[in-house]
């Protein structure tokens, strides 16, 4: 009998296939992409859903940390990604600070992400109004996915790329900021780079989806940032990260055999000129 690929999606994932997919114990495979190309190669992929993550800001832009990332920034590269995606559903960065405005501020910043094309937006923290703004913009109909733990736009508050929620109050914390995150009326949340068995206690005590990034095997998803699995860069190879492809080593040497054929005369050879 003819295979049929199970895990190709054939129409766009909604935020109800995020509760169903945690609900049938199907995990939640997620990506971030920045641009055209990448999305068409996802496109054509079993991936569930990518993030425009504000982590565009160094993996693309060469920052030191997604604090520079601008609402233009984020904007300009979910039209992309937009332009060449698939069915899979897009969950957009909101930029350091950028619902930390009036209302009506955040609801122009929301405003402009979704009219470029994304599903939901990603909120980082889940303080008291955080937590007041989630549920304000999801009374008005917009999709959000929290994001706890490591926060990286609160890194410097955060004194580094750190694990959080070593400590048992910490974890409590998180696991209250969890539930807060939910109570608003998230559809999912990531938890970026905690222990094992915190992520667990908080997918345990959650309805909706736990998105793990260095948070082990018991969240619901996992999301990977695109340039770092496909090993694209080699600097940054924290402990969480595996290497999915040496991307890396297969571009340099299409780059050297290009620079060499150039240099030798052997390119453009008769069969690629006019
Ligand atoms: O911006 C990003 O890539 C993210 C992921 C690390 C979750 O927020």
């Amino acid at each position: 009998m003819r295979q049929v690929p199970v895990n190709h999606a054939t129409k766009t994932m909604t935020i109800h296939d995020f509760k169903r997919k945690k609900e049938q114990h199907t995990k939640i495979t997620m990506l971030t992409c920045y641009d055209y190309p990448s999305a068409r190669m996802i496109a054509e992929s079993p991936i569930d859903c990518v993030l425009v993550g504000d982590s565009v800001a160094m993996a693309v832009h060469g920052h030191a940390s997604t604090i520079m990332a601008t609402m233009d920034m984020m904007v300009l590269h979910t039209e992309a990604v937009v332009r060449g995606i698939g069915p899979q559903f897009i969950i957009s960065d909101l930029p350091f600070l950028c619902h930390r405005v009036s209302d009506v501020d955040t609801v122009q910043n929301v405003r402009k992400l979704l009219q470029a094309g994304a599903h939901a937006i990603k909120i980082e923290g889940a303080d008291p109004h955080a937590c007041q703004t989630i549920a304000t913009l999801v009374t008005n109909g917009i999709p959000i996915m929290g994001h706890i733990g490591l926060t990286p736009q609160s890194v410097h508050q955060l004194g580094g790329y750190k694990i959080q929620g070593k400590e048992e109050e910490q974890a409590q914390q998180l696991l209250q900021q969890a539930q807060a995150l939910e109570a608003a009326g998230c559809f999912a949340v990531v938890i970026e780079c905690v222990p094992k068995h915190v992520a667990g206690t908080i997918t345990k005590a959650l309805k909706i989806p736990t998105i793990g990034i260095g948070a082990s095997v018991e969240t619901d998803g996992q999301v990977l940032v695109w340039h770092d699995m496909l090993g694209l860069q080699t600097e940054f190879k924290p402990r969480f990260l595996k290497q999915f492809a040496n991307g890396k080593d297969v571009l340099m040497a299409g780059i050297h055999k290009y620079a060499d054929q150039v240099q030798h005369a052997q390119f453009p050879t008769p069969e690629h000129a006019y």
